[in-house]
């Protein structure tokens, strides 16, 4: 166990936990559980920048609750809570607000993508979303931050934020977080378009594998997913030229954890139904037993809501630390 190591990140509840957020974090989280303290937030005052239903939105805070114990975390071992009950969060990022530049935030894709043509529209929070992000994590001042690749650009905003606010008061009061991105699979694309990450907004549900979908579901997606006519290459140069048949490869060498060069190997020359069948075999072996115990787990959601509050008086102590310190630094009395 690392002791100078802390680890931070998010998910927001904003619908059902799919198979990029498995294999883009939540499988990171739980190896990283076991090798040092880890800090695991239900970030609801993200999700509240695109407005939520509120009934929706209370269960949906209890099901990523119930999708992170499923995967593997164990709330004995890591910090389980959700963010909008530490009103720390709230507080740093409007200390944030006014160490981030303008500049700095016109430049974040993710805005533009969400915001869409009409960014006038856009709510104050979804623009300023990157400085809570920064504000979440350095609330704790953890020093790694285990995230798909579309979180990449956010993590450098709040390196800048940090290196800004140290170099501002001249004092070390923030680490500079580490981004910790997979390697193989950064980013799992949308099963119908392989140049669009696999979202929980996809208004198609054959986009994506729910980690809550049954076995037909998965072999009906998996079936129906875009692939090619032609026979699988053998090699990752021609494969790279088709995005969805690289997107099944990857996430059946992820599941399997085995290199592509492998997986190539496995299946070169054989047409796409081959590796869409063994492909669904494996996604039903992982994947179903933790949608089944996202099920069980929301049958007692008493239960869920005493993980969370246990975590928010654990969390709330480190908060209450460190913003006390930062408090004394900008010159609050
Ligand atoms: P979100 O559901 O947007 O809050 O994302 C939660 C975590 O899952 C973040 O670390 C994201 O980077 C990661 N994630 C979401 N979608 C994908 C994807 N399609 N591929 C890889 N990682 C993803
Ligand atoms: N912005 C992240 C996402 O959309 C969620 C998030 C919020 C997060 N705060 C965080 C991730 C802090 C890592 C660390 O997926």
């Amino acid at each position: 166990m690392d002791k100078n190591k802390l680890v931070f990140s998010g998910v927001q509840p904003t619908g059902n936990l799919h198979l990029g957020n498995y294999l883009g974090a939540l499988k990171n989280f739980v190896t990283l559980q076991k090798q040092t303290k880890c800090i695991y937030c239900v970030v609801d005052l993200h999700a509240i920048t695109v407005f939520q239903d509120p009934n929706e939105l209370k269960n949906n805070i209890l099901e990523t609750t119930a999708g992170f114990l499923a995967t593997g975390l164990d709330s004995k071992k890591s910090i389980i809570f959700n963010q909008s009950s530490v009103s720390g969060h709230a507080e740093l990022a409007w200390i944030f607000n006014c160490i981030a530049r303008v500049g700095w935030l016109n430049r974040m894709t993710q805005f533009k993508d969400k915001a869409g043509k009409d960014k006038e529209k856009a709510s104050v929070g979804l623009y300023i979303y990157p400085n809570l992000m920064a504000a979440d994590i350095l609330l704790y001042k953890a020093t790694h931050v285990p995230v798909g690749a579309d979180q990449k650009q956010h993590l450098e905003l709040c390196r800048d934020i940090a290196q800004k606010f140290n170099t501002d008061f001249k004092k070390n009061i923030f680490p500079i977080p580490e981004p910790l991105i997979q390697k193989n699979i950064s980013r799992v694309m949308s099963l119908r378009d392989g140049t669009k990450k696999m979202s929980k907004s996809d208004e198609s549900g054959y986009s994506r594998i729910d980690l809550k979908d049954s076995a037909d579901d998965i072999i009906k997606k998996i079936k129906k997913a875009k692939s090619d006519s032609s026979f699988i290459p053998d090699n990752l140069k021609d494969l790279e030229k088709k995005p969805e048949a690289l997107n099944l490869i990857s996430i059946y060498s992820d599941l399997l954890e085995i290199s592509l060069e492998q997986v190539i190997n496995e299946v070169k020359g054989k047409d796409y139904s081959y590796l869409k069948n063994k492909l669904s075999e494996v996604l039903i072996e992982i994947i179903c037993p933790i949608g089944k115990e996202i099920k069980n787990l929301l049958e007692d959601k008493n239960y869920l809501e005493k993980v969370l509050k246990e975590g928010t008086e654990k969390a709330r102590i480190l908060a209450v630390d460190n913003l006390k310190e930062v408090r004394n630094v900008v010159g609050f009395i």
